[in-house]
């Protein structure tokens, strides 16, 4: 039984909730290994939509025990929050395990995030002002608080002042801001102690105790590649490694205990925030695929930008996260378009590259060069074979393929669960 990383190819949404999701029952353990409350993902179950944000997909699957592991920013009002709205609606969300280790978001990581970027102006990185950037550099800078110093009081006091003396200069001194008292931190992170004191385990030792009993368990990776601080467009990234490495760093899994590597990539390109996106389409166009893909946030509702399919974008992907198989969302969306353009170069004054540029200078300057593929007119929502695709979508997929470094495992026709083309096994292999 494997354990299987899964993460997003291109700069988020690509459709990892669903993919995690449609994986279902078969599933023993999901895990989130990175990033915060700044994902967002959409999964559809019949006539029930969930938005999640900090909690795992595999919530939605009874019987799947959902796991936080260390490598996670929490912020446990947000936690709770999520909790108490899925408890509402039904959803079981007492497996819940959440690492000791895992550091904690406070009221001060997302003052310091909306006011950075305000200062940044044109600079800046289009965050989703959640405190994600400020609460993972409390940890590399070894002041953060972690979920287990909520159960030492003593301790949390002292980290909490240590952390609050440079801030409360920073904030008084050069953003105006009003002090933050390190009494009103700590108060509030006491009030969810006993809420969260037996969701608190050991994850990794969990998980590897569930992989030597043969369970499966899924690495479910937020936002994406070009997302990754170290692998991705520097400095409009978020600020943990969503890459497959991620899994192992931010769940204390070995990597030699992976075994497949799948990679969501949409049929066409969005992103959400500031930086380089070589085949953004501004246009009407760009606006049309952003209708008929609903393009907007799952956390900031803020519209996404669009453009065409990127396959250096994949092939990128495919080599830094050593990717088995992608599964290709949102094929159905394509559907009305006579020809459909795949990125496959980019020239960089007068330069063609076929791989992605070493610099962020040269990606800013990337021009992409287009193949035409033609379209096809039918709704695809319907379809569970590939062989029953039209031909010409059956022709894009192909070439996709060919062009992107890795198999085309399944294809999603549509927002739903069942709405889903399997060409093969993701969990066999
Ligand atoms: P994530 O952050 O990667 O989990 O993706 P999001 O949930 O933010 O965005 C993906 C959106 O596309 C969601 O609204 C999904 O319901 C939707 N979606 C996923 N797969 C498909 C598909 O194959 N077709 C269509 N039309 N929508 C899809
Ligand atoms: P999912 O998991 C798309 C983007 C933000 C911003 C940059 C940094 O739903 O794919 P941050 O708040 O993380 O410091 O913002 O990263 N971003 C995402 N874009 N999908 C996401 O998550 C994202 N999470 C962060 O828009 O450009
Ligand atoms: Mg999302």
């Amino acid at each position: 039984m494997p354990a299987i990383v899964l993460v997003g190819a291109q700069w988020g949404d690509e459709g990892k909730g669903k993919a995690t999701d449609v994986l279902g029952s078969r599933v023993d353990h999901v895990v989130k290994y990175n990033g915060g409350n700044n994902a967002g993902h959409t999964v559809v179950v019949g006539d029930e939509k969930y938005a999640l944000h900090l909690l795992p997909s595999g919530i939605l699957t009874p019987g799947c025990t959902p796991v936080i592991g260390n490598g996670v920013v929490v912020d446990l009002s947000v936690l709770f929050e999520e909790i108490e709205g899925l408890s509402a609606r039904g959803v079981d969300c007492s497996r819940l395990v959440v690492s000791a280790s895992a550091h904690l978001i406070t009221p001060y990581h997302r003052t310091l995030d909306k006011v950075t970027e305000r200062f940044l102006g044109s600079r800046r990185i289009g965050t989703t002002g959640r405190g994600i950037g400020p609460a993972y550099a409390d940890k590399i800078n070894r002041v953060g608080l972690r979920v287990q110093d909520l159960f030492d009081e003593k301790i949390l006091q002292q980290k909490v002042e240590g952390a609050l003396e440079g801030k409360n200069q920073l904030l008084v001194k050069v953003y105006n801001r009003r002090a933050i008292t390190a009494d009103e931190v700590v108060d509030e992170l006491l009030s969810y102690a006993d809420r969260l004191a037996p969701m608190v385990a050991d994850t990794g030792l969990v998980l590897t105790r569930a992989l030597d009993a043969g369970k499966t368990v899924v690495f479910e990776g937020g936002q994406a590649t070009l997302l990754d601080v170290d692998h991705g467009t520097y400095p409009f990234v978020t600020s943990s490694n969503a890459t497959a490495g991620g899994a192992c760093t931010g769940s204390g899994v070995p990597p030699n205990r992976i075994d497949r590597v799948v990679a969501v990539v949409k049929a066409y390109t969005t992103r959400v925030g500031e930086g380089p996106f070589p085949t953004e389409l501004t246009d009407e166009v760009g606006e049309g695929l952003r209708r008929a893909g609903g393009e907007f946030g799952t956390t900031t509702g803020r519209p996404r930008r669009t453009g065409w399919y990127d396959a250096l974008v994949a092939r990128y992907s495919a080599r830094v996260n050593g990717v088995t198989d992608f599964v290709l969302t949102k094929l159905d969306v394509l559907t009305g378009y006579e020809r459909i353009p795949v990125c496959v170069a980019y020239e960089v004054d007068g330069v063609r590259h076929d791989e992605m540029p070493m610099t962020q200078t040269d990606f800013h300057h990337a021009v992409p060069v287009y193949e035409e593929l033609p379209g096809w007119s039918e709704d695809l929502s319907g379809v569970r074979r590939f062989e029953d695709l039209p031909r010409a979508a059956r022709e894009y997929v192909l070439r996709l393929e060919e062009l992107s470094g890795a198999r085309i495992s399944a294809i999603g026709v549509g927002p739903d669960r069942e709405e889903i083309v399997v060409r093969h096994d993701l969990l066999e292999g």
